[in-house]
């Protein structure tokens, strides 16, 4: 196969490498079963290249026709039950036929993938795995395949370290217009390379428009698909560990987007998002201009309809009653769980329970009262366009990770949802004094260095995977390229005091809100703090005296680097493999965090003024697990279920603040006004 080589993205991995090192166990190489990492890139890759075909590898396609799944139950942690049930199921031809689209939210089909996850779950050995997803990817629908071959990928011990490719370049028609398609198809047929412009969709007319640059922000989905896939709801602690903080992490993802949604729509002078109404009009309707690979149109939702029953999935009554019981559950302060036994959540741990009973989760204790006002508003806004089935339209960008944030609607649905937690949150104790100093220390000066500026750049993906070969010539290069959104270097400063006469080790907290709602009025502090975008958190030891910290905005351990395209993993897995080096690609492992691209919002030419501020607490009593200042690659969303702190997701600002001085009056806290600046730059690689 041949591949392209994308100077870019080398130049981008280098400039990471600070996140190279391995003091993690959750990072840690696992080459004990002798398997060179490689050498396991190199199957995922080929696992996943043009997956609507037939394996284009060799070992792989031997494997595929030649693999007996039952031939070695010892090969399998559970005897080979998983596997026989999934051969049963091929068998009596139930399983989604290919050409077919498919839907996590769909729970026949959902099923049916993780019975592939757990196959692959229960392999002993990388052999095995890749033997049995060659196999069913032969013969199971290809994107419920994807599905779970990206979700056992993720948590397989056995894949550890292996970087999932990009999924837009995987399911490129999930992403990419069909008029760009159209062009790749002319490119594929005449044998013509072909490099053709992506425009953000719609037109100025509509306003959405302005912030299109956010929702069509294919990193974007990228991180939102796999924060989905290494906390999926459907989790059944049989097949692993179990995560923890899931439902709270489902709480502050959710929090964070919608934060992040508001400060692009400030930036391009439009109003907050407005919470979703079950019984209001729905203004904002939605045109994806995609296909799926088979030809069915994603949905189209026309502006200003009333929300209506969906056949055979919900009735809006349904979801209003769900909605009640939540939130009579915050009133009252405990929910009832399945024994019908009251569970105190007017906690720190509440937030989790409720994250998990509102997605819901298979960690809800009571699925059966509390339902699932997640997904089902998901499928009942993703229906709107046919909502009595007379047309059977394939499921919409609502129904899939991978698209789901392109549509307005998932921010309206996501306000409200917010809400419901903000009104646990705000029941709960503020914070006070004590809780919130740190003896001794004290900020004497926050800023910042370099300009607070975005920019826009193009962005270059491949469509290999979406055009088909007759036959296995060499690939044409075949791409697109969108503009997205970056941000210039720039790094923080803070000078500490430590009068204790020790070393003290410090969590240092970072956050931003828009200074100003649409009107030009200032947020009160309680209102900010909710609206607080989380840029950065570490650790580090404060000396005697003053301390002045330099953090750059590379550094944020919110954000990942963007996954290189598959191009450049082809190729690194190649290299390595024939050179018999090591794959260095560690810091893409996690690709759950936000782009650090996505930093901070757009800002506009006359800058967007936010309130910076920074709080430094106790690092001794925050810290969850040992050597936190010299590990430097945690995910604040945590990884694999591992939290670098112990306090709760949005610390100190995730409680009600009746009285702003309190933050005023302590010493380890500090605010200062910045703005942020856009001046129309795009570079253009055309
Ligand atoms: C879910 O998928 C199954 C299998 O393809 C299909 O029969 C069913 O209609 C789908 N359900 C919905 C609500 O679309
Ligand atoms: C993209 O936008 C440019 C500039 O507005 C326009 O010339 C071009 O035709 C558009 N391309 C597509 C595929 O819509
Ligand atoms: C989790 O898996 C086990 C074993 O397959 C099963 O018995 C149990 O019912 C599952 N739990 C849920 C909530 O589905």
């Amino acid at each position: 196969m041949k591949v392209l080589v994308v100077f870019a993205l080398v130049a981008a991995a280098s400039a990471f490498s600070f996140l190279g090192d391995d003091d993690f166990s959750g990072f840690q190489k696992d080459e004990s079963d002798g398997v060179p990492l490689a050498q396991k890139q190199h199957d995922i890759n080929y696992l996943l290249y043009k997956v609507y075909e037939p394996l284009h590898n060799a070992n792989l396609k031997t494997l595929a026709d030649t693999f007996d799944p039952e031939a070695h139950a010892s090969d399998y942690r559970d005897g080979g039950v998983a596997v026989l049930k999934l051969l049963k199921e091929l068998e009596d031809h139930t399983l989604e036929e290919k050409q077919h689209y498919y839907s996590v939210f769909n729970a026949t089909q959902r099923e049916q993938a993780i019975l592939l996850t757990n196959v692959l779950l229960q392999c002993q050995d990388w052999k095995t795995v890749i033997s049995n997803a060659a196999y069913f990817r032969q013969r199971i629908n290809e994107e419920e395949f994807v599905y779970a071959l990206y979700t056992a990928a993720k948590h397989s011990p056995l894949a550890k370290n292996v970087v999932l490719p990009p999924i837009y370049e995987i399911l490129p028609h999930f992403f990419t217009s069909n008029e760009v398609l159209q062009k790749a198809y002319k490119a594929k047929i005449t044998a013509t390379p072909g490099k053709f412009v992506t425009n953000f969709t719609g037109t100025p007319n509509n306003p959405e428009y302005r912030v299109a640059y956010f929702t069509e922000d294919i990193g974007l989905s990228n991180h939102y698909f796999n924060w989905h896939i290494e906390y999926p709801f459907w989790w059944n602690d049989t097949f692993g560990p179990h995560i923890e903080r899931k439902g709270e992490t489902f709480f502050w993802i959710h929090h964070q987007l919608n934060n992040r949604f508001d400060a692009e729509r400030l930036s391009n002078h439009l109003d907050l998002v407005q919470k979703l109404h079950w019984d209001e009009t729905l203004h904002d309707g939605f045109h994806p201009h995609t296909l799926y690979k088979y030809g069915s149109f994603f949905p189209v939702r026309p502006d200003d309809i009333h929300i209506e029953n969906v056949d055979h999935v919900a009735e809006v009554h349904d979801l209003v009653v769900l909605e009640n019981r939540i939130r009579d559950a915050i009133d009252h302060g405990y929910i009832i769980d399945k024994e019908g036994s009251k569970v105190d959540i007017k906690n720190e741990e509440g937030i989790d329970i409720l994250g998990n009973i509102i997605e819901s989760s298979l960690y809800s204790p009571n699925v059966e009262y509390y339902g699932s006002l997640n997904n089902l508003a998901h499928v009942l806004l993703g229906h709107q366009g046919d909502p009595h089935d007379k047309y059977h339209e394939a499921p919409s960008v609502l129904e899939h990770y991978e698209t789901a944030i392109r549509d307005p609607a998932f921010y309206q649905l996501h306000k409200y949802i917010d809400d419901l937690f903000r009104k646990h949150k705000d029941r709960l104790p503020p914070y006070n004094k004590e809780e919130l100093e740190f003896h001794g220390v004290a900020i004497n000066n926050i800023n910042i260095d370099g300009p607070l500026e975005t920019y826009l750049e193009d962005y270059e993906y491949s469509l290999v995977n979406a055009v088909d070969d007759k036959d296995e010539v060499d690939n044409l290069e075949i791409s697109t390229y969108i503009p997205r959104l970056k941000h210039k270097d720039f790094s923080f400063n803070v000078d500490i005091i430590n009068n204790n006469n020790v070393d003290v080790l410090a969590t240092i907290r970072i956050f931003a809100w828009p200074h100003r709602d649409s009107n030009g009025v200032i947020f009160p502090f309680n209102e900010g703090r909710w609206r607080a975008i989380e840029l950065d958190k570490f650790f580090k030891t404060l000396k005697p005296g003053e301390n002045h910290i330099v953090r750059k905005s590379v550094e944020s351990s919110v954000t990942v680097p963007d996954v290189p395209s598959i191009n450049t993993l082809h190729e690194k897995a190649e290299a390595a493999l024939s050179g018999g080096s090591d794959l260095q690609l560690d810091q893409f492992v996690s690709a759950t965090g936000l782009p650090n691209r996505l930093l901070i919002p757009k800002g506009n030419e006359a800058g967007v003024e936010f309130k910076l501020v920074v709080a430094v607490t106790d690092g001794a009593a925050d810290a969850a697990i040992n050597g936190l200042e010299t590990f430097k690659k945690f995910h604040h969303y945590g990884y694999k279920g591992v939290y670098p702190d112990k306090k709760p997701h949005g610390y100190p600002l995730d409680r009600h603040v009746p009285d702003e001085r309190i933050f005023h009056d302590i010493p380890n806290f500090a605010e200062t006004i910045v703005k942020v600046f856009n001046h129309n730059e795009h570079i253009r690689h055309h």
